[in-house]
């Protein structure tokens, strides 16, 4: 089965490894990405398009000709990048509701979204947070794909270009865990590889007919297993 994916987020932590881990793949064929700066890997089945302005990233999703069989959103931001809570909004909800609905009407058949499952138990800031997540996943639902996929992931652990506030003193509290075994780490927090190939594992599985559901959630443990525990490279 060869497909082709579209990938938005692709300069983040997990997009970048849903970008290596698709490229590494025969099963697609085209790997298409929008972003506001070039993704740093290079391969000839990658067709990226550079656009600054997000607005019009749902547009040039739209313009895919043939539509690509599975989008994949890693699109998120913090608060502090995106310069306050009213600009993350915009990207992480706005810009990726826009772009689920464009999928859906190019007929796009599998739509993966990276959402987030640690915020519940991660402290007071989160709230906005989660919401803004969670009203993504129901815009997702709303649109009744033919498949959908949301992940979420706990802490994502990796290293990012441009650390989060706070993000290096918990990542390392997390990690930490493991020595304890590393079913602790598992349930707080998990590597950005291990998520970036969950997410691909999932579409794959989906395009055999074997998800579980329409609209399949991923939760930590189902992430470490389908990105780790049953992942074969
Ligand atoms: C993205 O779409 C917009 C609006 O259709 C278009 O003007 C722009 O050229 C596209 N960007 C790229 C890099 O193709």
């Amino acid at each position: 089965m060869a497909s082709t994916a579209a990938i938005i987020g692709s300069t983040g932590l997990v997009g970048n490894f849903i970008l290596l881990t698709t490229l590494s793949l025969d099963a697609f064929k085209t790997v298409y990405t929008i972003s506001r700066r070039a993704p740093k890997p290079e391969s000839p089945k990658l067709a990226a398009t550079v656009e600054a302005d997000t607005g019009k990233w749902s547009s040039n999703l739209s313009s895919i000709a043939p539509p690509p069989s599975v989008v994949f959103s890693a699109l998120g931001t913090t608060r502090a990048a995106a310069g306050g809570i009213a600009n993350q909004w915009k990207i992480d909800h706005e810009v990726n509701i826009e772009l689920a609905e464009a999928a859906r009407a190019a007929g796009v058949e599998t739509f993966v979204f990276v959402s987030s499952g640690g915020t519940r138990g991660f402290g007071t800031g989160s709230l906005p947070y989660s919401k803004m997540k969670v009203g993504v996943e129901d815009s997702i639902k709303t649109l009744a794909f033919d498949q959908a996929i949301i992940l979420r992931p706990g802490m994502i652990l990796g290293h990012r270009e441009v650390p989060h506030q706070g993000g290096p003193l918990l990542t390392g509290l997390v990690r930490s865990l493991s020595r304890f075994g590393q079913g602790w780490q598992d349930k707080f927090g998990q590597e950005a590889e291990v998520i970036g190939r969950a997410a691909v594992h999932a579409a794959t599985l989906a395009a055999e007919g074997k998800a579980p559901s329409k609209y399949w959630i991923l939760e930590q443990a189902d992430i470490v297993r389908l990105g780790r525990d049953e992942w074969k490279a």
